[in-house]
């Protein structure tokens, strides 16, 4: 939680596997550089936490480092995962396990286009990719509720709920009206579900959107059901302004909308707890190939240190993150690893300049 007015920062860094310490180290440059201008401090605070430790010493998440990080003003997360551990231990393990542990409900994630960032969708200009999903971040499939039954068995069933309570969809729909209200945004909240099929969860999200709409009055509320969000994010994304959805349906249409803002390189998210303690991270993944070569794209990171300067309330700081970020997009060949006519560091290097 924010120490106050001190403006000084204790961030809990999971630089985690692959090329998540790279990534982290060029967001650490500039938030360093960032809070010496601007007159306020982090202290960085590293976590031995990783795939990488998970086969050294059997360790995901200790219960120490739990506590430690949830003493934590926020937590800056690189990339975990590592092609030795079997899918799922590092996943649900640490990355989840931290979510619902530091209740984290809100997975925020903007789908915003810099300026020169070429998509697969030339058409589709900065003015046109601007909004962001409030993917809810505590329940839905997420919840791990299910199980088998006579497993290993011609008659085997395997069974995996969807967990959606009131209190859970109620304050992510309120969060969600909550950032539409903002003045950088647009005043625009659509639910995005699946209310045709799932009756059951989707009523009750559509049923809380409809409720608090009431004392929202400003705020225009529409529907669309995720299958046709994904054709609208090809073809007419200007219609989005704030989405809210659940868990599952938000991670697959986010990784959809990192590709219209530009991939991987660029798609920064943050796991907020607005009461606790938030986690920010790039939306890629540990990007193996790149290891230790200065190739990787660190923009995502970097922009998930903004969003996290934001949550700490440095605006100003989180304000000169994104005029950095532009800077820095206007020169680079390209948003891919390896492409992008600068090193990592250097990239980190341009957004520090285009900063100050
Ligand atoms: C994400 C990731 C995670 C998720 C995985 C790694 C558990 O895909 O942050 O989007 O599904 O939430
Ligand atoms: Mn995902």
């Amino acid at each position: 939680m924010s120490s106050g007015t001190d403006r000084s920062y204790k961030v809990g860094v999971i630089a985690g596997d692959g090329t998540g310490p790279e990534v982290i180290r060029e967001g650490r440059k500039v938030l360093d550089y960032l809070a010496e201008d601007e007159g306020f401090q982090v202290e960085w605070i590293d976590f031995d936490l990783s795939g990488d430790r998970y086969l050294r010493d059997g360790v995901v998440l200790d219960d120490a480092s739990l506590e430690a990080l949830r003493g934590m003003d926020a937590i800056y997360l690189g990339a975990v995962g590592h092609p030795d551990v079997p899918p799922g231990v590092i996943e649900r393990g640490l990355l989840l396990r931290l979510r619902f542990a530091l209740d984290q409900y809100v997975n925020l994630r903007p789908v915003i286009r810099f300026p020169n960032v070429p998509t697969l969708l030339p058409g589709q200009s900065e003015e046109d990719v601007n909004f962001i999903v409030v993917r809810e971040n505590s329940e839905g499939l997420y919840a791990g509720a299910g199980g088998f039954h006579r497993r290993d068995t011609e008659f085997e069933v395997a069974v995996q709920e969807s967990i959606n309570t009131r209190h859970g969809v109620e304050r992510i729909v309120r969060y969600a009206f909550e950032l539409a209200m903002r003045p950088d945004r647009r005043k625009k909240l659509t639910l995005c579900h699946k209310t045709n099929v799932l009756t059951f969860a989707g009523d009750l999200y559509q049923r809380v959107v409809n409720e608090l709409a009431a004392e929202y009055p400003e705020v225009e509320t529409n529907y669309v059901h995720v299958d046709a969000a994904c054709i609208y994010f090809l073809d007419s994304p200007q219609r989005f302004d704030v989405i809210v959805t659940d868990n599952m349906f938000g991670d697959i249409i986010t990784d959809l909308g990192a590709m219209i803002q530009g991939g991987m390189g660029v798609a920064a998210g943050g796991n907020i707890n607005p009461e606790g303690v938030s986690m920010f991270e790039p939306i890629g993944g540990t990007a193996p190939d790149f290891v230790g070569s200065d190739k990787i794209n660190p923009i995502a990171a970097i922009g998930a240190g903004g969003m996290m300067l934001a949550a700490l309330g440095e605006d100003a700081a989180a304000t000169r993150v994104d005029r950095g970020i532009r800077a820095a997009t206007v020169q680079m060949d390209s948003m891919a690893a390896g492409q992008m006519g600068f090193t990592t560091q250097e990239v980190g290097d341009l957004v520090v300049k285009g900063a100050s």
